[in-house]
């Protein structure tokens, strides 16, 4: 069976205007790609609605993980089946410790209890990986959290659901250099032959931490140009109206 997620010919609109018009993206398993292009493209809606978001409609196309046409499935039923989207829910819970949160979000990933020991280890696991204090997941979610801090949560998140197929979503908002370090330390840790990204980026300095085998450029609800990770860089050199222009948006 084919392990990718896979993206076909996919059109969305938010109160009948069209978002997405037609994008078609391969992200095989093992592999991390990035999707950029210029604000307003089209990017974060893409996220969205492979994740599920039901502000979305979806006119016409396939969204298919591992083969599989998840369109009909709601947001929870595509977590467990190894979907993730991150960087979209800046939530806070009052009075839920991060641990605690942490623990519920893996029930639902794995849909059955999780035992207190192995998703401790787990949790162990994660913040060996990101050299953290232990202390820091007994905090409360996001409760006066900097963005900094509710960045790591979220990487904590990714460590701990471990995820078949995760999609990044970077605002454009300013991270710091610090913040970047983080997401790429997370990500970067995970990388490996069961596991894929999509790295959404309006900018190309994440990518020099998170380096992408692939890069995508999304323009006006398509992707109109796909390359190696030089292209990255070739975006940031010269912008995104060459790109336009020669494709008539
Ligand atoms: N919830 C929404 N309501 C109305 N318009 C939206 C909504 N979400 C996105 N859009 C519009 O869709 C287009 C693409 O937005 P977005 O996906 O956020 O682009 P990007 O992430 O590439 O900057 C923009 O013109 C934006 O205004
Ligand atoms: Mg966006």
């Amino acid at each position: 069976m084919a392990n990718k997620l896979e993206i076909r010919d996919l059109w969305a609109e938010i109160d009948g205007s069209p978002i997405l018009k037609g994008v078609d993206l391969v992200v095989p398993q093992g592999e991390v790609h990035a999707l950029m292009g210029p604000n307003g493209a089209g990017k974060s809606t893409l996220g969205r609605v492979i994740a599920g978001d039901p502000s979305y409609q979806v006119t016409e196309g396939e969204v298919l993980l591992d083969g599989e046409n998840i369109l009909q499935l709601k947001p929870d039923e595509r977590a467990r089946k190894g979907l993730f989207l991150a960087f979209q829910y800046p939530l806070e819970v009052p009075g839920v410790t991060i641990a605690n949160f942490l623990r519920l979000a893996l029930q639902q990933r794995f849909g059955r209890e999780v035992p207190l020991s192995e998703f401790y280890n787990k949790l162990q696991k994660a913040i060996e990986v990101l050299e953290w204090d232990e202390s820091y997941v007994t905090r409360y979610l996001n409760e006066g959290f900097s963005g900094g801090e509710k960045k790591r949560n979220e990487v904590l998140q990714l460590m701990v659901l471990e995820p078949k197929y995760a999609i990044l979503d970077e605002t454009d908002s300013g991270l710091d250099i610090d913040a970047l370090k983080v997401v790429s330390k997370g990500v970067n840790a995970m990388r490996g032959p069961e596991f894929a990204a999509l790295v959404i980026t309006h900018y190309q300095r994440l990518l020099n931490y998170i380096v992408p085998d692939v890069v995508h450029v999304m323009v006006d609800g398509r992707v109109v140009k796909t390359g190696g990770k030089d292209l990255a860089l070739e975006l940031e050199e010269r912008g995104y109206d060459w790109l336009k222009a020669e494709v008539g948006a």
